[in-house]
């Protein structure tokens, strides 16, 4: 074996002697271990000298702007947490939050957390369908959302009857079933006795693509709290201090895991825009609000980086202390570009919504090998392992986690076969394929499955082709995702035509925008192609990897694969 540097031998000394338990003391427990990931993330600074720190610098497009100190936060948490329990919300059950970043997702969200009930997210871009999936599927009792978008959950309402009551934020006058909230908060106490959980416990969940079958609800313990308190701490190198920005959205993981829970839980003040993306708003933020740690995805430095490298000179962004980036490949370009624009690196990180928390990243005590997605957090053990499940080093193979980190998803909510099927002989598949070198380091080569990714966000592709498949004119769908320098990948889509159905010239707008309705406004295809037939196993199922292939212009491989599938 290679001599290992000093600095690594520290490292694995370091981490053979790590232990999650001994940082149990970095966190608030209620008596017999018990403990609530909101009491973490607000009360307890609330109740200490940070009280009246800002928590939340809030700032959307339209010239609004709020401030909320941890006091404030947990005021107006306990507030909503009181709303609920005048509904009866027993332990468990599932709250859902359909919502733009404002401050009410931040409250609601906590609010829930602290009564003990399962908090859920819904992507504000989600049309009806997808909402019906999500909602019908977790059998949500309680819906928080505003007058702009409840029109789409208006439309499938009667397939939910286990949905009582839906909360607006913005209306006074409500209709059957609706609830005011500025009306119950305002008759709502401020205090409330948080609940007190078992670390296993349920605390959110957000569903997630794979390759089949309708998305799947990922639960997310209480327990979970300590990694993501963790690794924002020492990968995101948050510090007591530092004013910090995730530009994520709480309808996807990162903007739970450190955008809410990790961040506070360390007690730091941070930022949320809510509007659409523009460099010059970017940059002026972090002028204005002087953030120190910005944690990003790559579509969104791709997209600065178009807008070069002067833009951020003319703005003095001398605050920023230190980058960090998840979602997607963080090509090196990427980070040569921000050495350029802001004289820092851009950190990568690796996890999924399964994971709860960061696993593998380029952590501020390693020497960043450009192009790696950095060693395990310590505590995490990830391997890459060859097709017959022997680790390998130097190979493209399949990227596992050992179980047993804090934050690993609990259950897939109501499928328990989907749950297992992750596992195999003692390791969790990620369904990334990775590379492992000599030294440790992991390097990123793509998804083992056909899910998709476009700006970051997960896609899975049946739930397209369901879509699609839903329009009159369309008999066959099959989507994939294609390389796109900007966005990763955008999804295309091809399709078979209904018997004598005659597209217009409009053909492919009309099917964006049918999509776009039903699913979301960010999981539409981008291309369709229209064929005679799809390429299909002998069993009827379509080969979309044989249509990626194609696209990509790859050689078609080995046909009889086709035969035996
Ligand atoms: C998938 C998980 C949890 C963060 C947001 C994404 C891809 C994630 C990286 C990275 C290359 C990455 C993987 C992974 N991914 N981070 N640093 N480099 N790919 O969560 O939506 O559940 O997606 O995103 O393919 O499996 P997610």
């Amino acid at each position: 074996m290679k001599k290992l540097k000093r600095k690594d031998r520290t490292r694995a000394k370091v981490s053979k002697k790590f232990n999650w338990k001994t940082h149990h003391d970095e966190l608030a427990w209620f008596k017999g271990e018990k403990i609530n990931a909101a009491y973490n993330a607000v009360t307890r600074h609330a109740l200490s000298d940070h009280a009246n720190k800002p928590a939340l610098y809030w700032e959307n497009d339209r010239g609004k702007a709020k401030t909320l100190t941890f006091s404030e936060l947990e005021k107006l948490s306990n507030k909503f947490a009181n709303v609920l329990k005048k509904l009866q919300i027993k332990k468990g059950e599932r709250v859902f939050i359909f919502l733009p970043k404002v401050p009410e997702t931040y409250i609601s969200f906590l609010g829930i957390l602290k009564t003990g009930a399962i908090a859920g997210t819904l992507f504000q871009a989600f049309g009806y369908a997808a909402l019906e999936d999500r909602l019908k599927n977790s059998g949500a009792k309680y819906l928080i959302t505003s007058s702009e978008l409840v029109g789409r959950v208006d439309k499938v309402k009667k397939n939910l009857p286990k949905l009582k009551k839906i909360i607006l934020i913005d209306k006074i006058k409500v209709k059957k079933n609706e609830i005011s909230y500025s009306k119950e908060m305002a008759k709502a106490s401020d205090e409330f006795k948080v609940k007190p959980m078992k670390p296993e416990d349920p605390a959110f969940m957000l569903y997630t693509s794979g390759t089949t079958g309708k998305p799947k609800g990922v639960i997310h313990k209480h327990g979970a709290i300590l990694q993501q308190h963790l690794t924002a701490k020492k990968v995101l190198d948050l510090k007591e201090n530092d004013i910090y920005w995730c530009t994520a959205d709480p309808g996807w993981v990162t903007g739970i895991a450190y955008g809410i829970l990790g961040n506070w839980s360390n007690g730091v003040s941070s930022l949320v825009y809510e509007g659409k993306f523009s460099p010059d708003k970017w940059y002026s933020l972090i002028k204005k609000y002087k953030v120190k740690v910005w944690y990003t995805a790559p579509t969104a430095i791709r997209m600065l980086m178009r807008s070069g490298v002067k833009l951020p000179k003319k703005y003095n962004l001398k605050s920023l202390r230190y980058l960090c980036s998840v979602g997607e490949p963080l090509n090196p370009e990427a980070i040569r570009w921000g050495r350029k624009a802001f004289g820092l690196s851009f950190h990568d990180t690796w996890w999924q919504t399964e994971t709860g928390a960061i696993c593998i990243a380029n952590q501020p005590t390693l020497k960043m090998k450009v192009g790696s997605m950095g060693k395990p957090f310590l505590g995490v053990k990830a391997a890459v392992l060859n097709d017959k499940g022997k680790e390998v080093l130097n190979h493209a193979g399949d990227l596992v986690l050992k179980p047993g980190w804090p934050s690993m998803m609990k259950e897939i909510w109501r499928n328990e076969k989907k749950y297992k099927s992750y596992f195999k002989k003692g390791w969790y598949y990620s369904g990334d394929k990775a590379l492992q070198d000599q030294e440790g380091y992991f390097w990123f080569i793509g998804r083992a499955d056909d899910i998709i990714k476009t700006r970051g966000e997960r896609v899975g592709p049946f739930e397209v082709e369901s879509a699609l498949i839903e329009h009159p004119g369309i008999a066959e769908a099959a989507v994939i995702g294609k390389p796109d320098a900007l966005l990763g990948e955008i999804i295309k889509a091809f399709v078979v035509l209904a018997k004598d159905y005659k597209p217009s010239k409009n053909f492919t707008e009309e099917i964006k925008k049918f999509v776009k309705k039903r699913l979301a406004g960010h999981a539409y295809p981008k291309e369709i192609e229209i064929r005679k037939d799809l390429p299909k196993t002998r069993s009827g199922k379509i080969v979309r990897r044989f249509l990626k292939a194609q696209e990509l212009g790859l050689t078609m491989g080995d046909t009889s694969t086709l035969e035996k599938e």
